[in-house]
């Protein structure tokens, strides 16, 4: 693509964004429409406070999900996926994977196509939101979910099937033992993918000024795999990050590390779910392989009130797509119930990612005064006395509103 005075570009590892960035979106289905609907005004709100006009994003919507099948095209059209490659940072509503029609997930086709190798999931707690823990706002983490590997890459054979019955006779004859009546699935995980996440997941360490980085594996058992996840990652840290992060074991014994280095540690990761419920202020990133990530990422949004206050990024190097934690909720879609919280976060998100930061936290701010004024959809309203519960398009007027 013609590079315009429009397209946001990737130099040394960070994204050079114009003052009128052309920016590509598609709501997805279900009650994606609503949520988005209600987000973008926000984003515009907050990047006009914050540059007093000097920039805008110019958003265009690209084809894709149930809006593409309806006007005749590929759920997500070859087009819409080079327009996202080409303009680099591109924001989504959650999108419905049809089951058993054939079709691939979005998700997954856009993770490949794109190699978005991290999601990326920041959670914290808004005062206001009902959590099931004591003191929920202790919990303030970002947790770098490797994207593309693992148990997820969909290795898998069915149990009875020939590729199954090949492969157990091959690994019986190297002494492994195997019922006749079990499926196989392979979990790869590899050096280059391992060393990625962990770089990616350090520099927004050192970025954000966060002390603490902590892998997070199962290596114990799977040494291969998951120890190896490990070693990769303070591999990575030695080899590049020297004096500005380095592994907690390498500190001389009792040695407190300098004020402006980041402290790259492990945990064990059934051990890392009770240390989040029970020390949650000792973390800041986590970085952790893909189906450990699900599992953490989903129980840490549960710790501060859930899945609608919780952003969601998938970054590769140089290109970066954004959604909501949630799904298309079919249940509610079209009724105005729908919280447009994570999406509105997730386009905070994506307004730091850009490096437009005062934008971003005038958004988190916004939603966060919102909240604390009482004033918030059904879900998170629960049924307590002395909340206004909004529609979907309310709560986004809103928080618009309470940007400052
Ligand atoms: P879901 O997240 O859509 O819904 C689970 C429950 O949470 C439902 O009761 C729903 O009403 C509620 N909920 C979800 N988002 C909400 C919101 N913003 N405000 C208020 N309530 C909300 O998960 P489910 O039912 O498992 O999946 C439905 C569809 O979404 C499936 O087709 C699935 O593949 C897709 N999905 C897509 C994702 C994505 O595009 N990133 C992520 C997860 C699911």
């Amino acid at each position: 693509m013609a590079k315009t005075a429009s397209t946001i570009d990737w130099r040394d590892e960070r994204y050079v964004v114009p003052d009128r960035p052309a920016i590509p979106f598609f709501p997805g289905d279900g009650i994606g429409p609503e949520v988005m609907a209600a987000t973008l005004p926000v984003l515009d709100a907050a990047v006009q406070r914050a540059y007093g006009g000097t920039r805008a994003i110019d958003w265009f919507e690209v084809p894709a999900a149930g809006r593409a099948v309806a006007a005749g095209l590929d759920l997500l059209p070859a087009r819409t996926l080079d327009t996202i490659r080409d303009h680099r940072i591109a924001i989504k509503g959650p999108t419905m994977t049809p089951v058993g029609s054939g079709h691939r997930s979005i998700n997954v086709a856009l993770r490949q196509a794109l190699d978005l190798y991290a999601n990326v999931r920041p959670v914290r707690y808004f005062p206001g939101v009902t959590a099931p823990v004591v003191n929920p706002a202790a919990l303030d983490v970002v947790i770098f979910r490797e994207n593309t590997e693992d148990v997820y890459a969909g290795i898998e054979y069915a149990n009875g099937s020939d590729h199954a019955r090949h492969l157990a006779g091959l690994l019986r004859d190297w002494g492994a033992r195997i019922p006749d009546d079990a499926g196989l699935g392979i979990k790869v995980i590899s050096r280059l993918k391992s060393r990625r996440l962990v770089r990616a997941a350090v520099r927004h360490a050192l970025d954000k000024g966060i002390r603490r980085v902590t892998l997070v594996h199962k290596g114990n058992i799977m040494k291969a795999t998951e120890g190896a996840f490990a070693a990769w990652g303070y591999e990575v840290v030695r080899q590049e990050f020297a004096g500005r992060a380095v592994p907690a074991g390498d500190l001389p014994h009792g040695t407190p590390p300098p004020d402006d280095v980041v402290v790259v540690d492990d945990r064990i990761a059934d051990a890392m779910f009770q240390d989040l419920l029970l020390a949650p202020q000792r973390f800041g990133v986590l970085a952790t392989t893909n189906l450990n990530g699900d599992y953490l990422s989903d129980a840490a949004a549960a710790q501060v009130g859930g899945l609608g206050v919780a952003p969601g990024a998938n970054l590769g190097d140089g290109v970066a797509v954004f959604e909501p934690t949630h799904g298309t909720a079919p249940d509610i879609a079209g009724q105005g119930l729908a919280n447009p919280g994570s999406m509105i976060l997730t386009g905070a998100l994506m307004l730091e990612v850009m490096g437009w930061t005062e934008a971003g936290t005038r958004v988190m701010d916004a939603f966060a005064a919102t909240l604390r004024d009482g004033r918030m959809t059904r879900d998170l309203a629960a049924g307590r006395p002395g909340i206004t519960v909004l529609t979907t398009g309310e709560f986004g007027q809103a928080v618009a509103r309470r940007i400052g």
